[in-house]
């Protein structure tokens, strides 16, 4: 009773945040029809839990090979601190995932300037991307054969300076046990402009909150012979699609997270880890249609938690929360550097400026599409 109360109250403060941040976006948010809540999707001993704020995925729940569960993605307990946090924790990113240098790009003539949120690059859509609005819950179904939820945001003209109108929608369902599949498309009206939506779970396979030591002992593999080089500084793509063999960057046959980290020359930004753009191998070229490829897998020895990724995307992005530094998360557990792994599949950053890259223009009346799989075993 007290927690429906408490959760009611959250909600309510959440509605008058979301009309006082709005602004345009929700100018239609008066009339009750953005709220915000928490939806549950259930098959078995598998659950996760969705928020329509930033479409974002807060809890995914399962088993180990002993029959103990656990949360294995980082988190918040409410909403409240989701509109709080500047981690992207289970967010849906966009409307371009990762960095485009200088917050700038040209398109058909015409230059688009972003919000500086990286130093002098964009990231993550600007100060206001698709994790932080709210979406409108378009289906819900909790349990039976297919929980599933779809979500749907509409992005205007020149929101957080991107070209058209866009509409967006991510569907999350559990299609099969132990199986999450994470459907997105996007149609551009009237403009075309660049769309890299990407999922940003921080997991970890021990449960959240297990800390550093548990990730940098779990196994990743990452289907891909070639990586984005980036610049140290900046870590921007020099533009250079170089092969894995021989550097830090090789996880084709398998090894621990932390293998190479420590005094690698890894560029994680202000310090060593992985935020590194691969590109996956097999993936289409341009205008050949895109296909479910496998695209990495994570294996916790200690719990026996392992996860497969599949994905029809170009790239896939291994972050290894480098930059989490004493974020207070579920449970008041608190999250450090590398406490987590996230493996966001997407095109590759910065495309908007690197003509050799895989195009994520997205013409008028043209759809995007971005289809992710994850598959647990314990
Ligand atoms: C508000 O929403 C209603 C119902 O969806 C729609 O008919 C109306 O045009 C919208 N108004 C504005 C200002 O967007
Ligand atoms: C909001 O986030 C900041 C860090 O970004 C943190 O210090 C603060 O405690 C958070 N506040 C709430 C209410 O969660
Ligand atoms: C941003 O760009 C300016 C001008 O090129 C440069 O002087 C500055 O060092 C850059 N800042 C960062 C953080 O890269
Ligand atoms: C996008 O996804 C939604 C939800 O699954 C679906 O209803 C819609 O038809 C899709 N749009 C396109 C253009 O494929």
């Amino acid at each position: 009773m007290a927690r429906a109360v408490l959760t009611l109250t959250v909600l309510a403060f959440l509605c008058l945040v979301a009309l006082g941040l709005s602004g345009r976006a929700n100018a239609n948010a008066t009339a009750g029809r953005k709220m915000v809540g928490v939806y549950e999707l259930k098959k078995g001993d598998f659950s996760i839990r969705v928020t329509n704020w930033g479409a974002t995925i807060m809890s995914v729940i399962l088993p180990d090979s002993k029959g103990n569960l656990a949360d294995v993605v980082l988190g918040y307990d409410t909403v409240a601190e989701y509109v709080n946090g500047t981690a992207y924790f289970g967010g849906l990113i966009g409307r371009v995932a990762n960095r485009i240098a200088n917050a700038r790009f040209t398109l058909d003539g015409k230059t688009y300037r972003l919000f500086r949120n990286d130093g002098n690059n964009s990231l993550h859509g600007g100060h206001r991307g698709f994790s932080k609005v709210i979406w409108t819950v378009k289906e819900h179904v909790a349990g039976g054969d297919s929980p599933r939820i779809t979500l749907y945001y509409h992005s205007f003209d020149g929101e957080q300076g991107f070209p058209g109108d866009l509409d967006v929608f991510v569907t999350y369902e559990l299609p099969r046990p132990y199986v999450l599949a994470v459907r997105m498309n996007a149609t551009a009206r009237g403009k075309a402009t660049p769309v890299n939506l990407a999922h940003h779970a921080y997991w970890n396979l021990a449960g959240e909150g297990s800390g550093a030591a548990s990730v940098l002992a779990e196994t990743v593999r990452i289907h891909a012979s070639r990586y984005t080089p980036v610049d140290a500084a900046t870590l921007i793509p020099t533009g250079r699609v170089a092969p894995v063999a021989g550097t830090p960057y090789d996880f084709l046959a398998g090894a621990p997270v932390g293998a190479r980290i420590v005094g690698a020359a890894v560029p994680g930004g202000a310090v060593s880890g992985y935020d590194t753009n691969y590109a996956v191998d097999g993936a289409a070229a341009d205008g050949e249609r895109r296909r479910l490829r496998p695209v990495a897998e994570v294996r916790d020895g200690a719990t026996g938690r392992a996860m497969e990724v599949w994905a029809d995307q170009p790239g896939v992005q291994f972050y290894t929360s480098n930059g989490l530094a004493g974020v207070r998360g579920k449970g008041g557990r608190v999250y450090g550097r590398y406490g987590a792994l996230c493996l966001e599949t997407q095109g590759f950053p910065d495309a908007v400026n690197h003509p050799s890259f895989p195009s994520q223009i997205v013409r008028p009346g043209q759809v995007y599409e971005h289809n992710m799989v994850f598959k647990f075993t314990f």
